[in-house]
């Protein structure tokens, strides 16, 4: 209930125990995590198993909460003076964030196996008897870290499929409609955790005074036309045919084709960009182009495209390559990369036919 439901309730006469201040403290009022799961649990007919994976993120999610606000207080700044995998410089909190991801998470013996962005394998769960999978970018938009800007987690929960060993890297190999749920933490101006389980989107915030995670945006819907686009126009001169012409099109405004002025932002952390789409609507991109494609893109398909193809989808937005359906891709490797486009359902429908088009004429019937 938002606060102007509440003042009517209370003018109403039907309670006298609400208070009708605009933007007064209301946590106590609010559902939290646990009731929310918990009902959820009772209304899907849940084992509790659900429940007890996404208690262990929402712990995880805390601590690193409190470990990026204490930021340079606990010394938490700077590079790690290590690489990870994939080449990328590491910070101390990257490194931290696996950490406590790794050890929160493995404790309740939910989880048979884990894999992380800043993993080279598989990590087991020995003597875990969990039948699922977890897999996760314990820190996303490293490169805001340094200067206080948001950074993010980003979690995929898939199950482990049936007579597979979580040992082995090809129980991970599923395609993104088999996650079980999926979600983010955003470390902004204020700390937020947002879920799906396949039944819409749902986002809570950390209260930290009591350090519960209050429902304050339920039911999260991606608007289905937006003017706002995301994209790091640094790359302009390697874009491929149809992105280029999308962003044309949005900055010849009004008096272009699209009859309206576009607004542009930048975060340079994924989870960022997805939060203001599923806020507001939007159009976030992080394309192949002609620098990134033996790569295959930019974003990891299976800890960052993945999990937030399903939020967006359950918010009613969509989530493509450009070509394909993100979710339906089989994936191949751990660290996979794949072009990212997605957010508002208008928006990411003509970013597609954009590429049909393209397609369809000479630009790649020729090659
Ligand atoms: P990570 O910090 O986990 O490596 O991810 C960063 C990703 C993504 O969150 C963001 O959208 C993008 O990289 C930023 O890329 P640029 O540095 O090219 O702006
Ligand atoms: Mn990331
Ligand atoms: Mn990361």
């Amino acid at each position: 209930m938002n606060e102007s439901r509440l003042a009517e309730t209370s003018q109403a006469g039907h309670t006298t125990t609400e208070s009708t201040i605009p933007g007064g403290n209301m946590s106590y009022k609010r559902v939290t995590l646990s009731q929310f799961l918990m009902e959820g649990q009772h209304r899907y007919g849940g084992s509790g198993t659900l429940t007890s994976l996404l208690t262990d993120i929402r712990t995880t999610c805390k601590m690193i909460s409190h470990e990026v606000n204490r930021g340079a207080m606990a010394g938490n700044m700077g590079v790690a003076g290590t690489e990870n995998v994939q080449g990328e410089e590491q910070k101390k909190l990257d490194v931290l964030a696996n950490d406590i991801f790794l050890h929160m998470t493995a404790q309740s013996g939910n989880y048979a196996a884990m894999a992380s962005e800043e993993l080279e394998d598989v990590h087991v769960v020995h003597g875990s008897a969990g039948r699922y999978l977890l897999l996760f970018d314990p820190l996303d938009g490293s490169s805001n870290i340094d200067i206080n800007i948001a950074v993010g987690s980003v979690f995929s929960i898939l199950r482990l499929p049936d007579g597979a060993s979580g040992e082995t890297l090809e129980s991970f190999l599923q395609p993104g409609v088999k996650q079980v749920a999926a979600g983010y933490a955003i470390y902004g101006s204020s700390t937020m955790l947002v879920l799906t389980t396949g039944h819409g989107v749902n986002g809570f915030t950390l209260d930290q005074n009591i350090g519960v995670f209050v429902l304050t945006h339920p039911n999260m819907r991606i608007p289905e036309d937006a003017s706002e686009f995301a994209i790091n126009a640094s790359r302009a001169r390697f874009w491929e045919p149809p992105v280029k012409r999308y962003i044309d099109e949005c900055l010849a405004g009004a008096e272009g084709p699209r009859g309206r002025d576009f607004n542009m932002r930048w975060v340079a952390a994924m989870v960022a960009e997805v939060h203001r789409i599923l806020c507001r609507g939007g159009v976030f991109m992080y394309p192949v182009d002609d620098k990134n494609t033996k790569q295959g893109g930019k974003l990891r398909l299976m800890y960052e495209a993945n999990p937030m193809a399903f939020i967006v989808e359950q918010a009613g937005g969509r989530a493509i390559t450009g070509q394909d359906r993100i979710l339906d891709i089989n994936p191949t490797g751990l660290h996979q990369r794949v072009g990212v486009i997605l957010g508002s359902k208008n928006e990411v429908d003509r970013l597609e036919r954009y590429h049909q088009d393209y397609e369809a004429t000479a630009g790649k019937a020729e090659v």
